[in-house]
């Protein structure tokens, strides 16, 4: 039986066309959050892009640090996102940062 299954699956991988050629075109970092007056956008873009794209956070209105303080909890407590309470600063840097 493990002979017929191994000697059908030769078969088919025999019976394959050749693979084509495919045109892959990978992120080339356009995607993410850019420096903001020098505050490194580093813990914002790996604690946020995970489920928002940097058009969606760049697109929010002014906070407050406080008010940003409150997403950023929302966000683990109410959606789960796992980001470090250690980049909260950071990241809060880097939201308010004018
Ligand atoms: C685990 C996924 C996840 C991560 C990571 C995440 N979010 Fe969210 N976020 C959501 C979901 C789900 C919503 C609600 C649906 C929506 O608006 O897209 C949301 C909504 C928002 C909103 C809309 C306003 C609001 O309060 O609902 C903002 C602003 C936001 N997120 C900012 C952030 C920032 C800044 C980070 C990084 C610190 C972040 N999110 C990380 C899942 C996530």
């Amino acid at each position: 039986m493990r002979l017929a299954l191994t000697l059908a699956a030769l078969i088919l991988v025999a019976a394959a066309p050749p693979t084509k050629r495919l045109s892959v075109t990978l992120p080339d970092g356009e995607g993410l959050l850019p420096e903001r007056y020098g505050v490194s956008a580093d813990a914002a873009n790996s604690n946020c892009l995970a489920c928002h794209s940097a058009a969606m956070i760049t697109a929010q209105p002014r906070l407050t640090r406080v008010q940003w303080g409150e997403t950023i909890a929302k966000m683990r407590n109410v959606y789960g996102a796992p980001i470090d309470p250690a980049d909260d600063k950071a990241i809060l840097d880097w939201l308010v940062a004018d």
